[in-house]
């Protein structure tokens, strides 16, 4: 794994590069995917649509999880251990995860990962998401068919 603080200046390094440059470089190391992903929740806790969901979020337990999610979709190494759908079936049975949520979740990731790269793997990203949140959202409306009380089982 990416020593944490030499990685994010790297990643910072090669946002200036861009910069520079004129032209976006592709999302390529855990910095990179810690990039997009804390700008993109930077966005989704303030956006008025789907904000609220995210209340009471540990943030400092929650990223390095998303990071480690991530890392190992793009480079197929990282730690995550699962268990994405059950959480996001929690919380839709507290907070109704609704299509419109899921549009605006999407269009943020993506218009994060656009801002800041362009590539095979910032594409594959883009990509993975919207396959993901077909899934969990198949999952949902499963779950909102089931009787009141066994809602909560994954
Ligand atoms: C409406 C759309 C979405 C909302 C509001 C949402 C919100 C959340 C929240 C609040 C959590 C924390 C749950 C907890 O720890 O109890 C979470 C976890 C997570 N979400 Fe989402 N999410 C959405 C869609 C997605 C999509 C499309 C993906 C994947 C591309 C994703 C990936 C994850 C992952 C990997 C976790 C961590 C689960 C774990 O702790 O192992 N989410 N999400």
């Amino acid at each position: 794994m990416a020593e944490p603080c030499k990685g994010r200046t790297r990643s910072r390094a090669r946002l200036e590069l861009q910069g520079i440059l004129g032209f976006m470089t592709d999302v390529s190391s855990r910095a990179d995917i810690a990039t997009v992903v804390d700008k993109f929740y930077a966005k989704a806790l303030q956006d008025s649509q789907i904000g609220f969901l995210f209340e009471g979020l540990d943030l400092r337990n929650h990223l390095p999880v998303i990071h480690d999610f991530w890392e190992n979709i793009v480079f197929h190494r990282g730690n995550y251990r699962g268990g994405m759908m059950y959480k996001h079936l929690m919380l839709n049975a507290d907070k109704p995860l609704k299509p419109e949520h899921f549009q605006r979740w999407l269009e943020l990731f993506s218009a994060t990962l656009d801002e800041h790269f362009a590539g095979e793997n910032a594409s594959a990203m883009k990509q993975f998401a919207h396959s993901i949140a077909k899934t969990i959202q198949a999952r949902i409306s499963q779950q909102n068919l089931l009787p009141l009380g066994t809602k909560n089982s994954p």
